[in-house]
């Protein structure tokens, strides 16, 4: 190359020196070439031509500069080649020390027992082998190593003394790696600290696999940025404040499926491939399906009204998945849907199912062995008082009103008919500090299926509940269940009713007076483990721009 391109908005990491990925910095640009002065660098130019003329080459005084500065870099280096060279002479040496040792089980102890961790405190004074990741590794001196081991229910301190940890697996062992311990658990002497109050003494060890040099720590660490947090969360969630939000997940996933079971209800899976919308095409992910177009699920909601007469109230616990262009702390692209529907209730009646379905989960993961746990997470949480606060929409409107909540773009206040996007929702949310069932949006910013009002046929019979610190996390309606205002909300939402074929037979094969709703799974969570963002409860989150791991 006779040029090296450079620019302050250049990176020296990704950088090749081309104009279209130019380094940062010089002295990357003069390590890149090994200094060879007769290639033209070319810097940033800050001139006025700078719109026709990016870039210009580096002055004779800047140059000089610079060339300092990648000559000390050089000698840095070298000084550094030379240390990491003594370095693996040492090793070296540590090692074929380490390679005449050997370990092996003694046949005449105890025959080991194999355990789970969480069962350390029951297996006190008796022989146990265990598999497990190194979670933590002390060295103190050469004839003691002390290794903290998990293995996702629980942690234990093993104690390894004389050649124990002398063997090259022990010299070359690092967290993360997995091994198996064999040895007794027995109590710490008192003043002294290990989890479970007790550690493993080790009588002999194996490593099933090692880990690199400086486990996840060489990769990513807490104070990484959250992008490269996300980009490692295969490794993240081995952390302990990731692997309890995992576990918490499953306790609560799992409550919501007792309520559901305790009270009668049938669980149903339904297709995630779909032909139709529920909520709305500005959400739609739409993909080639064996050449149909065809979209992934935005809710359940149409297929559950539909087994309604075959098995009576009904729910699933699907994913579901919306196009959302916004990035905020509560939007998923992909997303756990806890739905249910019911025949033959009333509008009041849903409420009090949805007021009972939040409440007797947060009741039964307190009555849960999960309870110190979910306590830990967040130590203020509480069962929400029955009932909850009800609002009419239009009382909202007037709440922002009387408040001086406007709406930012058009700097006028929200008036009825209008949809209260997030942040003003948000706003009365906290302010109230109480969960609200916000009810009766009017028909024009609801979907198509919703119930028009007895009492007022501009609103339906709608409600969303609003939880502070997260806003909703619930979205519930009555059904439609006539034929002939159905038909009028595709013609109105402009939605062709013939894929929908299925769904509107059920208003012409009996209908009924049905309610139903879904619950956003990950805002639950983001709510009950108060967690700044909805990410956080997430295995591997989706939203834009994150599709891996
Ligand atoms: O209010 P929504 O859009 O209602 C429906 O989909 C109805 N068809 C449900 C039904 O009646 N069966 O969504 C319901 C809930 C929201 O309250 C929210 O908790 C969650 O789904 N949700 C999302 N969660 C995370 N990210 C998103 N992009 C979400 N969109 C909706």
């Amino acid at each position: 190359m006779s040029s090296v391109y450079t620019s302050q908005k250049g990176c020296d990491d990704t950088g090749d020196g081309t104009e279209e990925k130019p380094f940062k910095t010089v002295v990357k640009a003069l390590l890149s070439i090994d200094g060879d002065e007769s290639t033209t660098i070319l810097v940033d130019n800050t001139g006025e031509d700078s719109s026709t003329k990016p870039f210009i080459e580096i002055s004779n005084s800047q140059k000089k500069k610079q060339v300092k500065l990648y000559q000390a870099e050089l000698r840095k280096g070298k000084a550094r080649e030379v240390k990491e060279a003594e370095d693996a002479v040492k090793r070296e040496e540590v090692l074929q020390e380490a390679s005449k040792i050997s370990i092996s089980e003694d046949a005449s102890l105890e025959p080991a027992k194999e355990i789970k961790l969480r069962d350390c405190v029951n297996h006190r004074e008796k022989r146990i082998k265990a598999y497990g990741w190194v979670h933590n590794l002390r060295r103190q001196g050469k004839n003691m190593m002390f290794i903290v081991l998990r293995d996702g229910t629980g942690y234990l301190q093993c104690v390894l003394s004389e050649k124990l940890c002398q063997t090259v697996d022990a010299i070359q062992l690092q967290t993360e790696a997995t091994v198996l311990v064999y040895g007794v658990i027995t109590e710490v002497p008192e003043g002294q600290h290990a989890p479970g109050g007790h550690e493993l003494i080790c009588d002999f060890w194996k490593v099933v696999g090692h880990a690199p040099s400086g486990g996840i720590e060489s990769v990513v660490t807490e104070k990484s940025d959250v992008d490269l947090q996300l980009r490692q969360k295969h490794l993240v969630i081995r952390w302990d404040e990731h692997s309890k939000a995992l576990k918490l997940r499953s306790a609560i996933t799992f409550c919501f499926r007792q309520h559901y079971f305790d009270k009668g209800y049938v669980e149903v899976t339904p297709p995630t491939m779909v032909k139709t919308q529920c909520e709305g095409g500005s959400t739609l992910f739409s993909f080639d399906y064996f050449g149909e177009q065809a979209y992934l699920t935005q809710s359940s909601q149409l297929y559950l009204e539909t087994v309604l007469p075959s098995i009576g109230d009904t729910f699933c616990m699907a994913q579901s998945y919306r196009a959302e262009k916004a990035k905020t702390r509560r939007h998923l692209s992909e997303f756990t849907h806890v739905e249910a529907e019911c025949p033959f209730i009333t509008f009041d009646q849903l409420l009090e199912r949805l007021e009972d379905l939040v409440c007797n989960v947060c009741e039964r993961i307190l009555a849960s062995s999960f309870k110190d746990m979910l306590l830990e997470v967040n130590p203020d949480f509480k069962v929400p008082k029955r009932p909850f606060k009800r609002m009419l929409y239009t009382e909202a409107i007037q709440w922002l009103k009387d408040h001086d909540i406007k709406n930012e773009e058009t700097g006028q206040y929200y008036e009825f008919g209008e949809d209260i996007p997030e942040a003003p929702e948000r706003k009365m949310t906290d302010a109230i500090n109480e969960p609200i069932f916000l009810c009766k949006f009017p028909a024009g910013i609801k979907a198509f299926y919703m119930l028009r009002s007895a009492d007022d046929d501009r609103l339906t019979d709608s409600v969303d509940l609003l939880m502070p610190n997260v806003g909703e996390i619930i979205g519930a309606s009555m059904r439609e269940y006539r034929l002939d205002v159905l038909m009028e909300g595709y013609k109105r939402e402009e939605i062709d009713p013939s894929p929908y074929y299925w769904y509107t037979d059920q208003r012409k094969f009996g209908t009924s007076k049905s309610g139903g709703y879904g619950l956003g799974l990950e805002r639950f969570l983001t709510w009950m483990l108060n967690k700044p963002h909805i990410r956080d409860v997430c295995l591997y989150p989706r939203f834009r721009e994150r599709i891996d791991p």
